[in-house]
């Protein structure tokens, strides 16, 4: 099993796909490799985080960075700043009307989410959905146990 400092969870759902996201995963997989960071970033496609009118949609964890209308030209300053030299990319970071982007700005400090409670789909934009440890990880089967 290999750790990693750090995931880039790229939405892969219905409206992201739509304005591209799918060419961020391969062009995020390309500079990782040429920058040398593959095995310490790891990129997931993740489902819908609910946001799409953003999309393409990324968040960066740890610090759970939440980025939107980001470009497969973006990719590469993206990998330079942000992963490289860890400053985040201020114009493509999400911000609410009136406010300025901010560094660790995460999901749940944005307005849109904010006013949810979300139930069935609390670990969409948090875990891997095709990754079972990280569903049991984070509570999943609970209920069942
Ligand atoms: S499809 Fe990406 S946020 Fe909904």
């Amino acid at each position: 099993m290999n750790f990693y400092r750090s995931h880039i969870l790229v939405c892969g759902g219905t409206g992201c796909t739509s304005s591209g996201s799918a060419k961020l995963v391969d062009r995020f997989n390309a500079q990782l490799k040429e920058k040398g960071l593959a095995k310490e970033v790891r990129v997931v496609k993740t489902g819908c985080f609910g946001l799409c009118e953003a999309g393409p949609v990324v968040i960066v964890y740890p610090e759970g960075t939440f980025y939107s209308h980001v470009k497969e030209e973006d990719v590469d300053e993206f990998v330079a700043e942000h992963l490289l030299k860890g400053r985040i990319v201020r114009h493509l970071v999400y911000h609410d009307k009136g406010e300025q982007p901010e560094a660790g700005k995460s999901l749940n400090d944005i307005d849109f989410y904010r006013h949810q409670t979300r139930l069935a789909l609390r670990n969409c934009g948090v875990i891997d959905p095709e990754n079972i440890d990280e569903y049991i990880a984070f509570d999943g089967y609970m209920a069942l146990g």
